[in-house]
């Protein structure tokens, strides 16, 4: 079969497709780049608003369609939405051939195979507590990858589906992610991102080392900084990314992970949520605006040149203009390098869809869009700032917009685009490049490998 995925959703969404992609290869299936050429196309789904599982449904909704014109067109969902449905996904669309929870996209090549055998409408979801069935290779060009290390969700904070489509929290064992990073590693992967909802609590609900007493060799005790550590130490891995997190996540032992051991960026992604103690309270999110900010300081402390993103959502029942207030001088003190923001949608049996929807859409859209406008000048001047510093950029190619010109990523992840020398460079490798100009969404700068 020549297959295509569409993925919606998060980074955890864009690997399993990588994954499937690859199990489906390994099948003897053939990727191809247009949804005409292909005779099996899954859509990768998301539930985390309202909107994105209307995405999904659309393109699904027209792919059923076309089914009557293309009768050996296989259709297939996957991903957080094919979970929260279940078998209500094929009352929805009766077309539909397979439905596959993401704890069991491992079982997709199975049910192709048995799709081509005859069978149709088939369902694969997971207890909440069940062992992923989430395989272990890749399907990745290029220098990064995703690894997923901790699946599900226990924090359970108001509005969010995730924890029921996605299940409990599992860590997958630290000698599993190893071997798959040093499997990357031998394949020309030099950046790894660890992926979990709350990834700073890896191995807290399970055990994930043999010796699961034993300090690491630096002196680390907490599962997640003894990973850091073990993933520094493989072998052709020059950098190390990890996502989403939690303040609570911030001990000691992450701050001085993150400070010593060369290969983590000085990067993260800390989704604050909102600025009022009332509304995060409401949310359960488990800290205050004052927590959060002590965790901001002790990164920034630690760290001179640390990058912080975030993720806001605005129009959360109840949530009054005083409170908004609030959410918007928090990232002014908190001084986000960038933000998503996001207009509360309420999603089915979580304990927030129980309030009243209160906020306007007009005023959750108001809300969004000065929270924007604030986060594009806030955002602007930090680029601004990094004039005349030094970044280390993971080279990648040249860029796309610009042949004559290479691009990277620098540690706090945004794009820099920099002269390649004379001699040409190594894709794949740390440039040096001192930055000159700075736009909104991208940096230029000039290689300065041999200056201090
Ligand atoms: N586990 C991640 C978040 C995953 S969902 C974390 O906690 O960091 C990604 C983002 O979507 C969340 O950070 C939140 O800002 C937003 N989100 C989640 N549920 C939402 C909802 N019901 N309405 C609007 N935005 C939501
Ligand atoms: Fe959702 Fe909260 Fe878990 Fe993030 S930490 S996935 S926002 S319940
Ligand atoms: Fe969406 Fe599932 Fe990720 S709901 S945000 S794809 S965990």
């Amino acid at each position: 079969m020549r297959f295509i995925l569409h993925t919606y959703g998060c980074q955890m969404n864009v690997r399993d497709s990588e994954a499937v992609s690859a199990l489906l290869a390994a099948a003897g299936h053939t990727p191809v780049s247009h949804e005409n050429d292909a005779d099996l196309i899954i859509v990768n789904s998301c539930s985390v608003r309202g909107k994105a599982e209307d995405k999904a449904l659309g393109k699904l909704g027209l792919l059923c369609a076309a089914k009557r014109e293309r009768p050996n067109l296989i259709v297939g969902v996957m991903g957080c939405m094919a979970q929260r449905l279940g078998p209500d996904m094929f009352k929805r669309l009766p077309a539909l051939d397979f439905s596959v929870g993401p704890r069991r996209c491992g079982a997709i090549p199975r049910l192709v195979a048995r799709v081509l055998a005859g069978e149709t409408g088939l369902l694969e979801t997971a207890g909440p507590d069940e062992t992923p069935d989430v395989p272990d290779v890749h399907a990745v060009s290029g220098f990064s990858a995703f690894v997923t290390v901790l699946f599900g969700c226990n924090r359970r904070c108001a509005y969010c589906i995730v924890p029921d489509v996605r299940g409990s929290e599992y860590s997958r064992p630290a000698r599993e992610i190893l071997a798959e990073i040093a499997a990357l590693a031998r394949n020309g992967i030099r950046e790894v991102t660890l992926l979990g909802q709350s990834v700073m609590n890896y191995g807290r609900i399970n055990p994930v080392w043999d010796d699961s007493d034993a300090p690491s060799p630096s002196g680390y005790t907490e599962p997640f900084a003894r990973l850091l550590e073990a993933v520094a130490a493989v072998p052709g891995i020059i950098r190390i990314r990890f996502t989403s997190s939690h303040p609570s996540g911030v001990t000691d032992q992450l701050v001085r992970a993150m400070r010593t051991l060369p290969q983590i960026c000085h990067h993260l992604h800390l989704p604050v949520q909102s600025g009022s103690d009332r509304i995060l309270r409401l949310m359960r999110r488990g800290y205050t605006r004052e927590d959060y900010l002590g965790a901001v300081r002790r990164l920034r402390a630690a760290m001179p040149d640390f990058a912080l993103t975030s993720d806001v959502i605005v129009g959360f029942p109840g949530e009054a203009e005083a409170d908004f207030e609030e959410t918007r001088s928090l990232m002014d003190d908190a001084d986000f390098d960038n933000a998503f923001i996001f207009k509360y949608s309420p999603r089915p049996g979580t304990p927030a869809a129980d309030m009243e929807d209160d906020v306007p859409d007009t005023e959750k859209m108001r809300r969004n869009q000065v929270l924007l406008e604030d986060q594009d000048l806030r955002g602007a001047a930090a680029n601004q700032r990094l004039i005349g510093t030094f970044q280390e950029v993971l080279a990648e190619g040249p860029s796309l917009r610009n042949a004559a010109r290479w691009s990277g990523r620098s540690p706090g992840n945004k794009i820099v685009i920099f002269d390649p020398p004379p001699g040409g460079l190594q894709p794949g490798t740390l440039a040096r490049v001192r930055i000159t100009r700075a736009a909104p969404q991208t940096l230029y700068g000039e290689l300065a490998n041999d200056c201090p």
